[in-house]
């Protein structure tokens, strides 16, 4: 949205005087930042209402100034909640834009606002607030968003499909196992966007421009009122660094990262090639010229805007890696990737809890292509060790057996006893330990119950994960 255009008469900047010559058009274009650092205003009015109010109650302010900034910031806020509000490229953020029009508003108290402080700690202050709130917003979605991949693992709790090493069959799983690691990885972003929110959630209001405040200032009321933890302890480390906004990215690419592992599978199983599921008609487009294409667009778009969010994170590491200290313009550029990363988790999450419960499962394909690998040779090895063939032997014997199974065109957990026995011959003492029961071990069923432990696929076990996750769930506290 471009600001209104008012014709700048000299007066207009904060630091006019010490200037002979305005700014031509494109350096004030190119200098601003109201266009994009206006969604912080909400923030900057509540940072600085905060200030105000410390500063009156040191005896900085007045309680009549105080007074006025309450209600003509309460009069901004209404004019910006409506869309009345007039943004300006002639004071150049979100900052001087509000602070411009509160001393229009109410005088001389306006203009004392500003005491004891700088944009530098405003501005810091500002991020923080607003990736706190992102913060929140992102692990409600991912709460959500696992608590719907829960259901759908549940469902799928006892469904056979192939689990894939070198995306070649390797052996059975369950799609409910399956659907479980994403869980864990996303049980890991949470924790990691917890303890970003933790360093984030530290107060710079105070630190002024760098070296701190000439007044009897109180931060410690400003924190509790704010709502932070902490302050930040070092004035020149608190208006220069964005370690905070490049944890949250790191944070985020990682999120974004295991979204776009999860929908490349998506992409794989709906591919007609694999038909492991189908995705809802909501979740996909069609083709301008193949009439008959259904493509997967959504998770092909979390694939590609998970290059962005990365994007994003080398951008803010570069901006701070040649910054000596302490506040640089550099900082400017840190909002744009910032909002830019956080608008795409928070819309990623929002669609993929409602994509996980549009997909549909093709039980048959999955049992279907996991009789088509010799899904269960490793069974059939660990059948051997246990009735007391050394491993190696067995893996050899085994091997043996799965050339047969290929010779007659058929996966091995279809050979008969004999046709087993009969393979095996050539390895000393394996034919002879094949008992009958052999041939349910090498089931697919038989595969997957004999991994009941903590972490394995059996549907028991996957169950007992669901219901511990639930239960984890039920307990987490979200700050
Ligand atoms: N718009 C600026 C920013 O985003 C605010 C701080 C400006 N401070 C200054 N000394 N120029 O970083």
């Amino acid at each position: 949205m471009t600001p209104e255009h008012t014709p700048p008469p000299e007066s207009t900047k904060t630091w006019s005087g010490r200037f002979n010559e305005p700014v031509s058009e494109l350096v004030k274009r190119y200098t601003a930042s109201v266009f994009f650092d206006r969604r912080m205003a909400t923030q900057d009015i509540k940072g600085s209402l905060a200030h105000a109010r410390m500063l009156a109650r040191q005896g900085i302010l007045s309680e009549g100034d105080l007074a006025d900034i309450e209600r003509g910031m309460a009069q901004i806020a209404v004019e910006i909640a409506r869309g009345e509000f007039q943004w300006t490229l002639d004071d150049e953020d979100v900052h001087l834009n509000i602070e411009k029009r509160l001393t229009a508003l109410v005088g001389d108290a306006g203009k004392r606002l500003h005491t004891g402080r700088s944009r530098n700690d405003q501005v810091a202050t500002d991020i923080r607030l607003w990736l706190r709130e992102a913060i929140d917003h992102i692990l409600e979605l991912i709460e959500i968003f696992q608590r719907r991949l829960l259901d759908v693992a549940e469902a799928h709790a006892d469904t056979p499909m192939p689990g894939f090493t070198h995306l070649q069959v390797a052996q059975p799983v369950t799609f409910g196992h399956h659907l479980l690691a994403y869980y864990e990885m996303t049980r890991r972003d949470f924790e990691r966007f917890t303890d970003c929110r933790r360093r984030t959630n530290r107060l710079p209001l105070g630190a002024a421009a760098l070296a701190g405040a000439s007044y009897p200032i109180d931060r410690e009321s400003v924190a509790t009122e704010l709502g932070f933890d902490e302050i930040c302890r070092n004035s020149l480390d608190a208006v220069s660094d964005r370690d905070f906004a490049i944890e949250f990215c790191a944070a985020s690419a990682l999120l974004m990262t295991h979204l776009s592992r999860l929908s490349e599978e998506i992409i794989l199983w709906m591919s007609p090639r694999v038909g492991f599921i189908d995705l809802a008609d909501r979740f996909c487009t069609g083709s301008s010229i193949m009439p008959q294409k259904k493509n997967p667009d959504v998770p092909e778009l979390v694939r590609g805007k998970t290059g962005r969010v990365n994007g994003h994170l080398v951008a803010l590491l570069t901006l701070m890696k040649g910054q000596p200290l302490a506040y640089n313009k550099d900082n400017q550029e840190d909002k744009e990737p910032l909002f830019d990363t956080a608008d795409t988790v928070i819309d990623t999450l929002t669609i993929y809890a409602d994509m996980i419960d549009g997909i549909r499962v093709k039980p048959d394909n999955m049992r279907a292509a996991l009789t088509q690998g010799h899904a269960t040779a490793t069974d059939l090895a660990d059948y051997l060790v246990k009735k007391g063939l050394p491993f190696r032997d067995a893996h050899e014997a085994v091997a043996l057996a799965v050339r047969a199974a290929e010779e007659r065109g058929l996966d091995l957990s279809r050979l008969s006893l004999d046709e087993l026995r009969a393979a095996l011959a050539p390895v000393p003492g394996a034919a002879e330990r094949l008992a009958e029961d052999a041939l349910a071990a090498i089931s697919i069923e038989g595969s997957l119950c004999a991994r009941a432990h903590i972490g394995g696929t059996a549907p028991d076990a996957v169950r007992a994960a669901i219901a511990r996750a639930r239960n984890d769930l039920d307990s987490q506290k979200v700050t």
